[in-house]
């Protein structure tokens, strides 16, 4: 079992423990609630790499085939859930700018727009690598993966 699975979990945990002690809980506002979607998209497509991992390090095939045939049930969906996961975060980042302004100096701002770049990237990387696979694409799409599961727990965290 990949350590992924359980960083992943833990991440989960965390967006789920701020979005039910926010103050205004259940009424939590909009962009928050739009916020926690694009956690979800995120780690859905994450987990690809859990997944794979995993594949990679257990001896028994049969479990190898079970995860590579959940894999490939998931695969047309990734590109969708990616590309949705982009525009969910830009949503997120229109209604917050609009509501608070672009604040420099506060941390939520500069971890989330970081975050934005490095799912920009993510996004890109995949589209790239879907037409034309090379393996700086797949590195960079995997790297830039890894960074934002980073950054994000920053973002929430902060
Ligand atoms: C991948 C992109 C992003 C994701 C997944 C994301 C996710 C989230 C989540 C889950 C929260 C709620 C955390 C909490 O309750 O403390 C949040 C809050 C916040 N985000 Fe983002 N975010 C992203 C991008 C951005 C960007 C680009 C900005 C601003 C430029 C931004 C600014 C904020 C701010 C200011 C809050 C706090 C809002 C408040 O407390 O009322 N985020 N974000
Ligand atoms: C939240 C955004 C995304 C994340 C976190 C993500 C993550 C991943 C991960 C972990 C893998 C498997 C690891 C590997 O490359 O060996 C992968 C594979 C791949 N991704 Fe993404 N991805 C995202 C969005 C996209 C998008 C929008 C596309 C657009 C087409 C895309 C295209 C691909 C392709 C073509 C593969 C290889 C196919 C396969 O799974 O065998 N990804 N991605």
């Amino acid at each position: 079992m990949s350590k992924w699975f359980l960083l992943n979990i833990i991440l989960l945990g965390i967006a789920i423990w701020k979005f039910v002690t926010n103050g205004l809980f259940p009424a939590v506002p909009t962009h928050i609630m739009i916020g926690f979607l694009a956690v979800l998209f995120y780690l859905f497509n994450w987990t690809r790499h859990a997944v794979f991992s995993t594949i990679r390090d257990v001896p028994n095939r049969q479990t190898k085939i079970k995860y590579a045939n959940l894999s490939k049930k998931v695969l047309p969906f990734h590109k969708w859930t990616g590309t949705t996961a982009l525009l969910i975060a830009l949503i997120h980042a229109t209604i917050v700018i609009h509501t608070y302004g672009f604040q420099w100096q506060i941390a939520k701002f500069i971890t989330g727009t970081l975050a934005l770049i490095i799912l920009a990237g993510i996004i890109t990387t995949g589209w790239m690598r879907l037409y034309r696979p090379t393996i700086a694409k797949r590195m960079t799409h995997l790297y830039l993966g890894m960074a934002l599961f980073w950054m994000i727990l920053l973002h929430i965290w902060l």
